[in-house]
């Protein structure tokens, strides 16, 4: 038996750790905000964090998320997550939605390791989550306006 830390909860599960984690998640745990896209590591529609690091699910083995926290966008509360969150619903990014939980993922992870990303950061770190609708300049206008809302909360914290 394999157990599981999904979004903060212990997850018992009797699957091969071979299996990639996007199924364990989706199927085994029933959380079906992560997308399945491409299967091969194409599209980031299966984006989730190992331990705050964004990771392609559909590649990733069970075994490899055994003692780390996984995170998926169901249980995105950290300040970044819910400052993007907050901004992708202002800015009303989605389309048809469908890459979105896995964008958003890959965006959390930027503010949380860089809180003021240039556009060279933001490039590096969305370039591999692609949309059908082509939402990338709102997505890029998101993630600034998310950055400047985290800053001003926590310029009247310090102040
Ligand atoms: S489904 Fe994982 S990257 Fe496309
Ligand atoms: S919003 Fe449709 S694929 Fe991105």
């Amino acid at each position: 038996m394999i157990k599981l830390k999904v979004n903060g909860s212990v997850q018992p599960l009797d699957i091969d750790p071979g299996t990639p984690l996007l199924w364990a998640l989706r199927d085994h745990i029933g959380l079906t905000g992560t997308k399945f896209g491409c299967g091969i590591a194409q599209c980031g529609s299966c984006t989730v964090h190992l331990d705050g690091e964004p990771v392609r699910a559909c590649i990733t083995p069970v075994s490899e998320a055994i003692g780390k926290q996984v995170t998926t966008i169901e249980g995105l509360h950290s300040p970044a997550g819910k400052a993007v969150q907050a901004a992708w619903r202002e800015l009303d990014v989605v389309q048809c939605g469908y890459c979105q939980s896995g964008q958003i993922m890959s965006a959390t992870a930027l503010l949380e390791r860089k809180p003021r990303p240039t556009d060279a950061d933001i490039d590096d770190a969305m370039q591999g989550n692609l949309c059908r609708c082509a939402t990338y300049v709102r997505i890029r206008a998101a993630i600034k306006a998310a950055a400047n809302k985290s800053a001003q909360v926590a310029g009247r914290k310090m102040g």
